[in-house]
């Protein structure tokens, strides 16, 4: 029982990068907030940020290989560039959540296309930190049905 959760470049200054489009909470905050949720569900949480295109695609093979249900990813940047991660994903047979803190479809038009879609069984834009709890809670309850 196990849910993956990675966090992309820049994540790591949650709650002081700009804090008008991201919030005040930090990446701590919402990792422990969902960790919370987990553990009380019976759940394994496995929480990971990387500045680094190839650790998230590592992070992506690790999770295939060691009975990872779920992935939970806000790819940020990459979402918009990286062929790679959306490859990795393709290559992962559990479900897959994207999610973004803002609302990308609201924002500059590069930002309006993601890779990663292509593969998600669901996204999540807009709702801001939120949205991580969002995403845990329907893994959870898809599963327990
Ligand atoms: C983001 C949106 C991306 O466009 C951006 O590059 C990010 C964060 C979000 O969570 O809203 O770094 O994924």
């Amino acid at each position: 029982h196990k849910i993956t959760v990675l966090h992309g470049p820049n994540l790591n200054l949650l709650g002081t990068r700009q804090p008008e489009i991201y919030g005040h909470e930090t990446l701590d905050d919402v990792n422990n907030t969902m960790r919370e949720i987990a553990v009380l569900a019976g759940w394994e949480l496995h929480c990971q940020q990387s500045n680094h295109e190839g650790e998230l695609i590592d992070a992506i093979h690790a999770a295939r290989l060691d009975g990872t249900h779920a992935i939970i990813i806000n790819p940020a940047a990459y979402t918009h560039t990286s062929v790679a991660i959306l490859d990795a994903l393709n290559a992962f047979d559990g479900k897959v959540i994207e999610v973004h803190i803002s609302n990308v479809h609201k924002r500059e038009a590069f930002r309006h296309h993601s890779y990663v879609s292509l593969r998600a069984d669901g996204v999540i834009a807009g709702l801001g930190t939120h949205g991580y709890v969002a995403a845990l809670e329907a893994v959870i309850n898809a599963a327990d049905k």
